[in-house]
């Protein structure tokens, strides 16, 4: 029987790689042009394939191959992803990846993928490394923003549909990062000890599936694997990836995460990036005899077939121009609208009707400047920015807001009577038509002086060029730290300048040395400018905020997170005053409406005190008319959540240091399956918001669930209908509950099928959902392959992974 299903499942994965290999090549491409280059190369030029180098044209993207163009190889660009394209140079600027997962819409997500590749081509690229689906397993993960939430069924759905966007406008999308890279404290480092039922369970569907809809590459992630790093591990690079999901395609690895030159190539590590720290010393390999040239030539092989498929080795290939991109995007802007979660909407607070309109406050610095998106390789210069104050006035016009800061982040230009720094210069402030001229470098030395005792935090704001504060480390109190570390923040200043923040001690009329310097880049002039934040000053802001909150009849309060690529969050609270802000908001004002500008799951304490939590995400260059145009009800939210927000870390099933960020190397996956809401449910943990949760400005009701056979599955069938009034979208979601007994342990409810709906007030409409076999498989350890877990399963319908509005038995022959 074993044996059957095995020559089965090798014949389906055959026919599976035929089609993946076949379908999409050129007609005059193919092996044989493939061999025939590979007979003409010699070997430095087939390792020139193998390894990244510096662009001569340096277009700003992050990875470069130069090509063979003797042979007609023309050389391959490489650029983030995957919250649109990042060359330095404005492009598109999408809604961070976790607010397309929200959307729970695989067509947004190919249209996201569309505007990807649209973009990469326009800015010359051909490689997009993107999309990222790593499982949110850690809430405080620097990158879960970049990435599509915590549960497989939903990342699976939405990466597919990306990768079919990116790939169909020629370019190349890179699935990253390949595998377990779940956290970034230490990620260079860590060791993810994970089962083998849990990996391909948790983790690898996403891969897979991005594997089954034609994925060109695969990104290899910094992390090892079960003690092996990721970039040399046959396991999953060869066994997993080319034998039992039958890739065609090219692994790179990610930026500086080889380790090894031989042991990586032959693992299945076709191309090091960004240059050839290991690969460079392949040809020594080669002459002596420790790598056989075959191993090479199959990964030029791989490489160049995927090169073909996009027909880039077609001699008619049209040359690339830079072309422009649109200064606006319906689509970033679609996506933002969908993708927004309302958390919360107490006595239907929002939409904002005339009346609070008439008399409204808004507080918080992302009212005024908007976070676009999170920090590290996924940042993107966006194409244009605009701020939800101002949007608010544009579409109500009759609006009466009182803007008040509440959280202030730019601080005051530190005055001359603080600073002595021994120049002409009495304060550090050259902006506009005083800025430095481009090239020039200044440092001025000196003291700064506090009026009162406590912590300051010094500002530098600055662009274009490099500025630094440095402090007598020798004196008390001194140090970095503070918001981004002492890095430049996420938010530009009131004068769109970088801010970056460090913290000292000054005692009341005690000089503190200080040093800052500037270095203007070659060709811009620089301005920079030294502020502060003296101690109380956030208390006075707090109670600005909170009289404006009392005057007006509602208020609406903006809060925000940083997340970061290659750390994580120290705690999923929010970060400075916000939770004082918006507690004191809350108790002047019983009309708070609290919008979110966060990545990941953020700890709300004072969720109850408030009416409304509308959920933004980091929205995109669209953000701003996207929130806007939800607040005032010219859209409903209908998103839902893609990760569970615990009341508090300590619920967390990675809150134990062997989880997470791990003991002495290594990170242990012992949760097994109980990843997010599995989590949560099986250990009957009230979360702050569920998995899949998400209201709406109207509302629905589901009734007549049935399941029959249909085709290789099952389908699910049911109504629903918007008993509103007014047009507005909704996503039932089917889950499946575990088998009776249980060959393994499962989940309570696993995400089984879901669909997104636009309904008008009244209508109702007939669902049929299908539900695969893999909605009833587990991975079994003993054929290492997924099997039919049999007997009466429940199938539930909801509205989220805990809103279970009906559900139905269903006889599921074993063995299936
Ligand atoms: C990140 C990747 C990114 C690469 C190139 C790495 O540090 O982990 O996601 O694609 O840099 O910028």
């Amino acid at each position: 029987m074993a044996h059957m299903r095995l020559i089965s499942l090798c014949a389906l994965l055959l026919i599976a790689a035929m089609t993946l290999h076949s379908a999409p090549q050129t007609p005059a491409g193919g092996t044989s042009r493939i061999d025939r280059l590979i007979a003409q190369m010699t070997l430095p030029e087939k390792l020139s394939m193998l390894h990244g180098a510096r662009d001569p044209e340096n277009l700003g993207q992050a990875g470069y191959l130069p090509g063979v163009p003797r042979l007609g190889i023309p050389p391959m660009r490489l650029t983030d992803g995957p919250a649109g394209v990042r060359t330095g140079k404005p492009a598109t600027a999408l809604p961070a990846p976790v607010a397309l997962a929200s959307t729970f819409s695989p067509a947004l997500a190919e249209q996201y993928g569309q505007t990807i590749g649209r973009d990469g081509a326009a800015l010359r690229q051909d490689v997009i490394l993107a999309p990222m689906v790593n499982i949110v397993r850690v809430p405080q993960g620097g990158r879960n923003f970049e990435t599509l939430g915590e549960d497989p069924f939903l990342a699976s759905r939405i990466v597919a549909a990306e990768i079919k966007g990116i790939q169909s406008q020629g370019l190349i999308a890179t699935v990253k990062h390949f595998a377990e890279n779940n956290q970034e404290n230490a990620r260079q480092q860590v060791s993810a000890d994970v089962d083998e039922r849990t990996m391909h369970e948790i983790e690898l569907q996403g891969f897979e599936a991005a594997v089954k809809a034609g994925v060109g590459s695969v990104m290899a992630s910094y992390n090892k694997v079960n003690g092996t790093w990721a970039s040399e591990n046959t396991e999953l690079q060869t066994k997993i990836l080319r034998d039992q999901w039958g890739f065609t395609g090219f692994v790179m690895s990610d930026w500086g995460a080889t380790h090894s030159g031989v042991p990586a190539l032959t693992s299945g590590l076709e191309l090091e990036m960004p240059s050839g720290a290991n690969y460079s010393a392949l040809g020594d390999a080669v002459a002596s005899g420790a790598l056989k040239e075959e191993i090479v030539d199959r990964a030029v092989r791989r490489i160049l077939g995927q090169m073909d498929r996009m027909g880039w080795l077609d001699p008619a290939r049209p040359a690339r121009v830079a072309a422009t991109i649109p200064a606006t995007s319906p689509v970033a802007r679609d996506i933002a609208i969908a993708g927004a979660v309302l958390l919360k909407n107490r006595d239907h607070v929002l939409p904002l009707a005339a009346d609070d309109l008439a008399h409204l406050a808004v507080i918080g610095p992302t009212a005024k400047a908007l976070l676009v998106g999170g920090g590290g390789s996924a940042r993107v210069p966006p194409m244009h920015l605009g701020n939800v104050v101002d949007e608010l006035r544009r579409r109500r016009a009759n609006a009466s807001i009182a803007y008040a800061v509440g959280y202030d982040l730019d601080g005051d230009l530190v005055p001359a009577t603080a600073l002595s720094i021994g120049s002409d210069d009495k304060v550090i402030d050259f902006t506009g038509a005083n800025a430095l001229a481009p090239g020039a470098t200044r440092t001025w030395t000196g003291t700064i002086t506090g009026p009162v005792t406590g912590n300051y935090e010094l500002h530098l704001h600055s662009a274009g060029g490099r500025g630094s504060i440095v402090l007598d480390t020798a004196a008390p109190g001194a140090g970095r730290g503070g918001r981004g570390g002492g890095g430049a923040g996420l938010l530009p200043t009131a004068l769109g300048l970088g801010n970056s923040t460090t913290m000292v001690h000054l005692d009341a009329g005690v000089p503190h040395p200080i040093t800052v310097t500037a270095t203007a880049s070659a060709g811009t002039p620089m301005q920079i400018r030294l502020a502060w934040i003296p101690p109380g000053w956030q208390d006075a802001k707090i109670q600005e905020a909170v009289a404006a909150a009392r005057a007006a009849r509602t208020a609406v309060v903006f809060a925000y997170d940083e997340g970061q690529e290659g750390r994580d969050r120290a705690s999923i609270s929010l970060p400075g005053p916000q939770d004082a802000l918006i507690a004191a908001i809350a108790a002047a004002n019983p009309r708070t409406v609290v919008v979110l500008n966060n990545g990941a799951p953020i700890q709300m304490p004072w969720a109850d005190r408030v009416a409304g939590i509308l959920q933004m995400w980091y929205p995109g260059q669209e953000g701003a008319d996207a929130t806007a145009t939800l607040l005032v009800g010219d859209a409903s939210p209908g998103g839902k959540l893609p990760v569970t927000f615990p009341r508090q870390i300590d619920d967390a099933p990675t809150n134990v240091p062997e989880r997470y960020p791990g003991v002495n190397g290594h990170g242990t996956y012992s949760e097994g399956i109980f990843v997010g809401y599995r989590w949560y449910d099986q250990h009957a943990i009230e979360p702050l918001f569920p998995f899949g949760h998400g209201l709406s400005y109207t509302d629905f009701t589901y009734s007549n669930l049935s399941a029959a056979k249909s085709g290789d599955g099952y389908d699910v069938r049911f109504t629903i209908k918007n008993t509103g009034a007014r047009r507005g979208s909704d996503v039932p979601q089917v889950y499946v509950g575990p088998s009776d007994p249980a060959p393994a342990p499962m989940a309570a409810r696993a995400l089984a099928g879901f669909e997104r709906l636009d309904l008008d007030a009244g209508q109702s409409r007939t669902v049929t959902i299908h539900l695969d076999m893999r909605a009833f498989s587990y991975w079994s350890v003993a054929t290492h392959a997924w099997t039919v877990a049999g007997g009466t399963r429940t199938l539930y319908l909801g509205s989220s992974s805990r809103d279970i509005r009906l559900q139905t038995p269903l006889r599921i022959p074993s063995g299936e």
